[in-house]
């Protein structure tokens, strides 16, 4: 089965971008993390940042937007050139709504899980989204260690796609090193994102590379 590996440049050299998305060209897509200040501590990319991005990446953009009000913005990103754009279900008062407005503007939808939210809530939205993102980490920085506990969460989500013959992407966000990807994988994940296990050490294409082979451990 194939995995996409999205590399999050949240761990690569931000005075450096351009040449850090040519290292990682046999990924399926980059992860770029929106933070505002607000929904997380942390201050990062806006607008005109993925606009550039999108016209120099040699593979498309998969924009994690962690802000507040996720509304006012979210078509901006869009508009920007990003491929796909995932909001938090914790910061949108109507997801239906934006997911709606994000594929009038051509892109992908994605919708994404803090650790603490439920899912059940939102399973008639997996209807039309194009990606679910299930924060394994809590949101806010790279680095830190997976969380096994959100296992059950992704078999509920999973289990759900399958009954409901739902093809939208699974992706896991934090923590996701070849350690634990065999076992998100096993576990019904499709999408990896990765940020400190690509950009932290040595050579980010055989990082990637190593990440597409740990998935043939996890096979159930
Ligand atoms: C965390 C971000 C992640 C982060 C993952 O809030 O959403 O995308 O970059 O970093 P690692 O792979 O180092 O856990
Ligand atoms: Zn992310």
């Amino acid at each position: 089965m194939h995995i996409r590996i999205h590399p999050s440049i949240l761990s690569a050299d931000f005075v450096n971008l351009e040449s850090e998305v040519g290292r990682i060209a046999t990924a399926d897509a980059v992860h770029v993390d929106v933070m505002d200040n607000h929904f997380v501590p942390a201050l990062t990319f806006g607008p005109q940042m993925v606009k550039r991005l999108a016209e120099v990446s040699p593979i498309p953009l998969d924009v994690h937007l962690m802000i507040e009000r996720a509304e006012e913005s979210a078509c901006v990103y869009a508009d920007m050139g990003a491929q796909s754009v995932t909001f938090h279900v914790e910061a949108a008062t109507d997801p239906a709504a934006l997911v709606e407005a994000l594929h009038d503007r051509g892109a992908q939808a994605g919708l994404a899980f803090k650790p603490g939210t439920p899912i059940e809530p939102y399973l008639d939205l997996l209807h039309t989204v194009d990606m679910v993102l299930l924060m394994t980490v809590e949101p806010g920085a790279g680095g830190q260690a997976f969380m096994p506990e959100m296992l059950p969460k992704l078999d509920t989500l999973v289990s759900y796609l399958q009954e409901h013959h739902l093809t939208p992407l699974v992706q896991v966000d934090g923590g996701i090193t070849a350690g634990t990807l065999p076992t998100a994988f096993a576990h019904g994940a499709n999408t990896f994102v990765a940020g400190s296990s690509v950009y932290g050490h040595g050579d980010p294409e055989t990082n990637i590379h190593t990440l597409r082979i740990a998935a043939t451990k996890g096979h159930p």
